[in-house]
């Protein structure tokens, strides 16, 4: 038996769903911990594509069950909507597949009309670059003690109780600071009225599910969301999202204690995006860039915004390394990288005319970095068709060894294609 987490060890959008799916097959839980519908993966099983925002990847195994832990923040409609989306295509034929925690917090209509009113009046600094589907609001609601939750939104009274004590406060800062139409209480106890009948078939206790679980020995994956850089303690604050999405976010997120953690897998691309404002010092502004975006469809699944890219950076994933305890890292989309002749590689950064090998803890201090690049050379040729480590080509090879020296974590896999058959798993982390 294993627990096995799964984090983006950048800013997000890794490629996490795919090492996620790969790892379902080992597990019979999946339990999603952090974050909400601001996440995005895109799965492709045969020729069929699909994009899921909440409900974890392993919901497209038949028999998996997909826990949503109370660390989640959830947008019942898109929720509901992903249900009908993956029952329409012939998935979660039984809906005991799907549990979500009484706990979650739910994003109200104020949450998601304050995020996006905020975002339209920042200029400068202030700007974050948010997904404007509620999360930090929901968060701020949630640690300030005025949240509403899953068990409170089944209960008919109470949720309207809710919404009638918190609406005021929210349509005076919509009106007033805003300028935003205030919004109705009747209708939205009417909305989420309904959306509470079919989602009560779904509400149960994820810590008690999965410490049962982990005593029956079953394995289980914890599929983190977004990236570690977005953390909200240490990532590149505050330009980041509003959740823990570090492996530790795992057990306040879920209810399971860290003994029961047995391995943590950071999924890196081989070259770095980021969607959103904030520092990010081996971006490319230029041609290749452009490429990288190009050939490695750079666009968001959640928003469709064309993603920043650049060069590897070892500081960067240092730091994702530490502070998740990573024991092996995923390295996915390497086939991005086989048209070029060299591929650069950050090593450290200089800050000031100072060379700085770990990563600043403050996003201005991170703004001032220069990368320090080490070149290699590429392989210029096509990985498809490699099922093992030794049938790389050796340029690829030797690129993979570089970065497990530069990070000092072990690559456990490598993904060099989207196809669940496009992947070599040097190590499988259940065993
Ligand atoms: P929020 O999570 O919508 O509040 O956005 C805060 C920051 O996190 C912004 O820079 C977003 O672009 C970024 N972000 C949120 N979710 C994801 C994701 O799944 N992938 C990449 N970036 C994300």
């Amino acid at each position: 038996m294993a627990t096995v987490v799964i984090v983006g060890a950048q800013w997000g959008d890794e490629g996490k769903g795919k090492v996620v799916d790969i790892y379902t097959e080992y597990a019979q839980d999946v339990a999603r911990y952090q974050g909400g519908n601001n996440a995005g993966h895109t799965l492709v099983v045969g020729n069929e594509k699909t994009v899921l925002h909440l409900i974890p990847s392993g919901i497209l195994h038949e028999g998996k069950r997909c826990i949503i832990g109370n660390g989640v923040v959830l947008d019942p409609k898109v929720f509901l909507q992903e249900i009908d989306n993956l029952k329409a295509k012939g998935y979660l034929k039984d809906d005991s597949q799907l549990v979500v925690d009484g706990n979650v917090h739910i994003i109200m209509p104020w949450h998601k009309a304050i995020d996006i009113a905020r975002e339209k009046a920042a200029t400068g600094a202030r700007k974050i670059g948010t997904t404007g589907r509620g999360i930090g609001p929901t968060y701020e609601d949630k640690i300030g003690r005025r949240g509403i939750r899953l068990s409170d939104l089944v209960r008919p009274e109470i949720f309207a109780r809710k919404v009638e004590e918190f609406l005021p406060e929210k349509n005076f800062f919509l009106e007033k600071f805003l300028g935003e139409a205030p919004l109705d209480a009747q209708e939205i106890v009417a909305e989420y009225a309904a959306y509470a009948q079919r989602l009560v078939r779904y509400l149960g206790c994820a810590s008690t599910l999965l410490n049962e679980n982990i005593a029956a020995g079953h394995n289980i994956l914890f599929e983190g969301a977004q990236g570690s850089l977005l953390d909200v303690d240490h990532g590149t604050y505050p330009y980041v999202t509003s959740s823990s999405t570090l492996a530790g976010g795992a057990c306040t997120g879920t209810g399971v204690g860290p003994r029961f953690i047995d391995a943590v897998i950071g999924i890196s691309k081989a070259y770095v995006t980021r969607v959103g404002e904030g520092p990010f010092p081996t971006e490319l502004n230029d041609a290749m860039g452009e490429q990288l975006r190009r050939t490695g469809q750079e666009f968001g699944a959640t928003t469709g915004r064309p993603r920043r890219t650049g060069w590897f950076d070892a500081v960067a994933l240092r730091e994702a390394v530490r502070t998740n305890g990573m024991t092996g890292l995923a390295i996915t989309k390497m086939d991005v990288l086989n048209e070029l002749e060299t591929i650069r590689i950050c090593t450290a950064y200089d800050c000031d005319g100072k060379r700085l090998e770990t990563f600043p803890r403050d996003a201005e201090v991170l703004s001032r970095c220069t990368p320090i690049y080490e070149d290699v050379p590429g392989w210029q040729s096509d990985l498809s068709g490699a099922k093992s480590f030794a049938e790389l080509p050796a340029k690829a090879q030797a690129y993979l060894r570089k970065l497990e020296a530069v990070t000092g974590c072990p690559v456990v896999l490598v993904s060099i294609g989207p196809r669940r058959d496009e992947t070599i798993q040097l190590l499988n982390p259940f065993g």
